[in-house]
């Protein structure tokens, strides 16, 4: 309950534009990250940028500008764009950062000298876009598996890191360990994998060819292979060799969040690089599904990018995040269509919560003098509302841990659909007219004070909504807010305000 909570994302690459896939990654980890803070965890959520290698350096020679300067640029639209959505991580880090550089040179250093890493002739075939070798039977169609372009035949001396001393250690591991990779059929896929004997890995890349990296520590002809230099950045932003007791409160505690993409890098590279250095193991690696469009990933690389500020201007930021987090079992792919979105808009966010709210304020203000009511007695309509609210907060949090947040937002849904039906079966208008005005005062605060409950659990995905109504209620929050997730918050007396629909009806 009080361990320290850390999730990072990937960072992404810096020329690259924001889009709804990597949006959806820093969302998730966002509204994580937001759950624990609000489960009074120290929390630690990292995002960044990965500002090497020879895309970068490319794009920067055709603006004739210098790598530097075109990624002080480009992280820019990274920087909007989490602002844009009320991303609120705690630290953003870049891989150029002198901080991090140092890290990647210690640890290289660490890794030469214990006979870890050793020079080679290396030939293969290389993919110039994801800046890797690839054996023959990886190809397919003689073009580069992963991103369908043609390589080409290669062949230099370069530097290895001895991975495939970790093979065996690493199986065991996994084994043993169940909750290190996640989802299940993420594991499976890695074991699977680890199953053919695994290679060394190439972790340099001469300069004459790319000069855009991380000089070797022990040899200037060299700079870091970026998937090498970019991993580390786990443990650099937490404080490694700079503050030992942070990075030790953390570290143990760490989620990487990820997509499935990149699973063989964070589940394979990534372990054996850590178990080299002598340090532990992240508690768990969370591989997602992606969001496909017409079953296709959707990406830069296959035109079909949405861009996710477009469809925040259409819906507001709370919706979309709302909208990503509901919609996505975290263990699968997703489907992405406007449809969707616009239904999900529709049933859950206008017609169920908004409406409740505007129903609520708007009877408060008919019935009540526009101030919340005193609660007078109670009857079994009351105990079931006021016994589901209060179990409620434990199983958000229980699908916080197994990252299923999407039925958490479907349970946390489904009881604002219950205090829609208290408020039908109750009829306080029916009971007004009938002049039992404390029965009426009853089911108001009840129905108001569940409404309030129910927006403290949706305040991490839409934390912008959540004030909103909390306006309308004519509440002010306890900070921390973690406070206020028991029953009978309200008070009575109290003035709202009427404001504004929640959700508008979108043209
Ligand atoms: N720079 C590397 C990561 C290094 S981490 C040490 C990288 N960057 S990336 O910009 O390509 O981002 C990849 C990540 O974006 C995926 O792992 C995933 O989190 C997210 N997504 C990209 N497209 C996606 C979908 N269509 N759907 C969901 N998420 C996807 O890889």
């Amino acid at each position: 309950m009080t361990n320290p909570y850390y999730i990072t994302t990937p960072i992404y690459y810096v020329n690259d534009v924001p889009h709804l896939g990597t949006a959806y990654t820093t969302i998730l980890a966002d509204v994580l990250a937001r759950y624990a803070r609000l489960r009074g965890q120290e929390t630690f959520f990292l995002t960044g940028t990965d500002e090497h290698g020879q895309k970068v350096q490319e794009a920067a020679e055709k603006n004739h500008t210098t790598p530097q300067q075109h990624a002080d640029q480009t992280v820019s639209r990274f920087l909007e764009a989490w602002d844009h959505l009320n991303i609120n991580y705690d630290d953003f880090i870049r891989t150029t950062e002198p901080r991090h550089k140092r890290v990647v040179s210690v640890v290289l250093q660490q890794l030469y000298d214990q006979g870890d890493i050793y020079k080679a002739d290396y030939e293969g075939w290389y993919c110039v876009s994801d800046e890797r070798f690839w054996t023959a039977k990886d190809l397919v169609n003689d073009c580069c598996p992963e991103c369908g372009r043609p390589v080409h035949r290669l062949t230099e001396a370069n530097y290895f890191f001895r991975m495939s001393d970790y093979q065996e250690w690493l199986i065991g591991y996994i084994q043993a360990q169940p909750d290190f990779i996640q989802p299940l059929s993420r594991r499976n896929e890695v074991l699977g994998f680890l199953r053919r004997p695994l290679n060394d890995l190439c972790i340099s890349r001469p300069k004459k060819r790319l000069s855009w990296g991380i000089p070797l520590p022990f040899d200037e002809a060299y700079v870091t292979y970026v998937w090498f230099d970019a991993l580390l950045n786990y443990i650099t932003a937490p404080g490694y060799l700079a503050d030992e007791q942070r990075f030790n409160r953390f570290w143990p505690e760490t989620i990487h969040l990820i997509g499935k993409d990149i699973l063989t890098t964070h589940s394979v590279y990534w372990p054996t690089m850590l178990k080299a250095a002598d340090l532990p193991l992240p508690k768990t690696i969370f591989g997602h599904g992606w969001w496909v469009v017409g079953g296709l990933k959707m990406g830069k690389s296959m035109g079909n990018a949405v861009k996710p500020l477009d469809l925040a201007g259409i819906y507001g930021v709370d919706a979309l995040r709302y909208f990503l987090i509901r919609n996505m079992n975290p263990a699968r792919d997703a489907e992405f269509s406007a449809e969707t979105l616009d239904q999900r808009y529709q049933a859950d966010l206008a017609n169920n919560l908004g409406n409740l709210l505007n129903r609520i304020v708007s009877m408060i203000g008919r019935y009540c003098d526009g101030r919340i009511p005193t609660s007078n007695e109670s009857t079994k309509a009351e105990e079931a509302l006021i016994e589901t609210a209060e179990s409620l907060p434990a199983a958000v949090f229980a699908h916080v841990d197994t990252f299923t947040l999407h039925e958490a937002l479907e349970k946390i849904i489904a009881f604002a659909s219950d205090i829609n039906t208290y408020l039908e079966q109750t009829g306080p208008w029916r009971e007004a007219k009938k002049g039992n005005d404390q029965r009426v005062a009853t089911i108001l605060y009840h129905a108001a004070e569940a409404l309030r409950l129910v927006s403290v659990l949706l305040h991490p995905v839409m934390p912008e909504k959540t004030a909103d109504l909390w306006r309308q209620l004519g509440w002010q929050p306890p900070e921390p807010l973690g406070e206020a997730l028991t029953w009978g918050h309200l008070k009575p007396g109290s003035p709202t305000n009427p404001g504004q629909a929640l959700f508008p009806r979108i043209e």
